[in-house]
């Protein structure tokens, strides 16, 4: 079972859904009707050359405790009714959150597409969401070993971790192609804002903050508005500022959104999925947060935190757009997210996994003794791969730091590992 119930969660689950048709697996579509708009949801489904979902829960608007509750009573009948041997959910949203803990009561398997994604705020009600999903997870599927570091140093078992890319970077190299085919880009010069978070438009403050230093970029702004944003534009008396600072659009389509960013000077946004687009399709990002779940994009150079004042949103965009050296490091950023093959690694492990009998749980039928963990020094074990090891190693602790235990890195003498080991009475 597939549930997908958001922009973001369609585009990033479309090569999952791809995978799994041409590999014949059976599957059915689920969402829990978070997005319901044709803008949000539907539009994407066609676009995306997706079937229709078999089952719409159609929980739409509403608080967290609503739209979490709602889904998840759903889905418990949904899931007892198709007994499905895994059901496949991706990102951060409540939705997420649901069908994770629905799977974690019923005992059926979950895996969890873009798993180990850290904000570090759990002030954001996606990052609860994420740590919660993660921790009641069978399967955990993390785009980049850094997202694995932070499964294993929250104690999650390696074992059950596959780093595997982002499966965004599949849907924008095939869309893309797609997208430069069917459509004429923009031409002209401009940059591309988007604005949704619920701590950037929720206060009245903070986006007139953001808007005012926007008012500053003497460039065109094109910004395609959300609609939570417009509705808090609307009842905040900001939309004339914002019509008189941007170039305000409807949200548009996945292939129009691809060649706008692709076309961009620069990116403005405190999207997820468009931070990860922007350095795939090489345009330089700059993230109007202060935190990101996305610090490889950082890392690698393509994008910036500007944080959410005033003065270093404008100083940001100023520096980037007059330093010529560091705006072609940002274009020039390499993208950290993989191939582009993420989606028929996720459904060639799950397969594997189902065949080998791993996709059950199943209440112990042994008495459980107690667990340890400890330190052990890799000086004797140097040269060796970890998978060769037989030993369940929870970390490696390389230049001082806990990292994943890839199962095919070799240690060296320098390293330690963490070890967890059954302790009997
Ligand atoms: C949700 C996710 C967010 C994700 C975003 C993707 C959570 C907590 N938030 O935020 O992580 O980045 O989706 O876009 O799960 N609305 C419509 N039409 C729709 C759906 C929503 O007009 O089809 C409006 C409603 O006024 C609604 C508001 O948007 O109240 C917010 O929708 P909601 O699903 O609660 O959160 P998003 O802001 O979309
Ligand atoms: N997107 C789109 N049209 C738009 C704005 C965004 O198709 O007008 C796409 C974008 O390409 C990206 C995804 O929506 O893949 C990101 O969704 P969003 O920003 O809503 O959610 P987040 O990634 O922050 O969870």
């Amino acid at each position: 079972m597939v549930v997908a119930s958001t922009r973001p969660e369609v585009i990033k689950l479309a090569p999952v859904l791809r995978a799994l048709e041409s590999s014949g697996t059976e599957h059915t579509f689920v969402t829990t009707g978070q997005h319901y708009d044709d803008e949000l949801f539907w539009r994407f489904i066609r676009e995306l050359g997706l079937r229709e979902p078999e089952h719409n829960i159609d929980v739409r608007s509403g608080s967290h405790a609503y739209q979490t509750a709602r889904a998840l009573e759903a889905l418990e009948r949904l899931i007892l009714q198709e007994q499905p041997q895994v059901v496949i959910a991706e990102g951060d949203t409540n939705s997420v959150l649901s069908t994770a803990l629905a799977c974690a009561k019923l005992l059926v398997p979950f895996a969890h597409v873009e798993a180990g994604l850290r904000s570090f705020d759990r002030t954001m009600p996606e990052e609860v969401n994420r740590v919660l999903a993660d921790h009641v997870s069978t399967v955990l599927f993390a785009p980049t070993e850094r997202a694995a570091d932070n499964l294993v140093n929250e104690g999650i078992l390696p074992e059950s971790i596959f780093v595997v890319g982002n499966t965004i970077v599949d849907a924008t190299l095939q869309h893309i192609e797609i997208a430069r085919k069917k459509l004429k880009p923009r031409g002209g010069e401009y940059l591309l804002l988007t604005l949704h978070r619920a701590e950037n438009v929720d206060r009245r403050d903070r986006l007139e903050g953001i808007l005012r230093a926007l008012a500053e970029v003497e460039q065109e702004i094109l910004f395609p508005v959300h609609p939570r944003t417009l509705q808090r534009l609307k009842e905040f008396n900001l939309l004339e500022l914002a019509e008189a600072t941007l170039t305000l659009l409807p949200p548009v389509g996945y292939l129009e959104f691809l060649l706008m960013l692709e076309g961009a000077k620069v990116v403005l946004t405190d999207s997820g999925g468009v931070q990860e687009e922007a350095i795939v399709l090489g345009t330089p990002c700059i993230t109007l947060r202060t935190s990101t779940e996305r610090p490889e994009t950082v890392e690698a150079g393509g994008n910036i935190l500007a944080g959410v004042d005033r003065r270093s949103i404008a100083e940001t965009v100023r520096r980037v757009l007059q330093d010529a050296e560091l705006y072609e490091r940002m274009r020039r950023a390499e993208n950290p997210f993989g191939d582009g093959r993420s989606g028929e690694r996720i459904v060639s492990i799950l397969l594997e996994l189902a065949e080998k009998g791993a996709l059950k749980i199943e209440p112990p039928s042994r008495v459980i003794r107690t667990r340890q963990r400890r330190l052990l020094r890799a000086e004797k074990l140097q040269g060796k791969r970890i998978s060769e090891l037989g030993m369940r190693v929870c970390r490696v602790v390389s230049d001082g730091c806990f990292r994943y235990p890839a199962p095919e890195h070799r240690l060296s003498r320098d390293e330690m590992l963490e070890v967890e080991e059954e302790v009997s009475w």
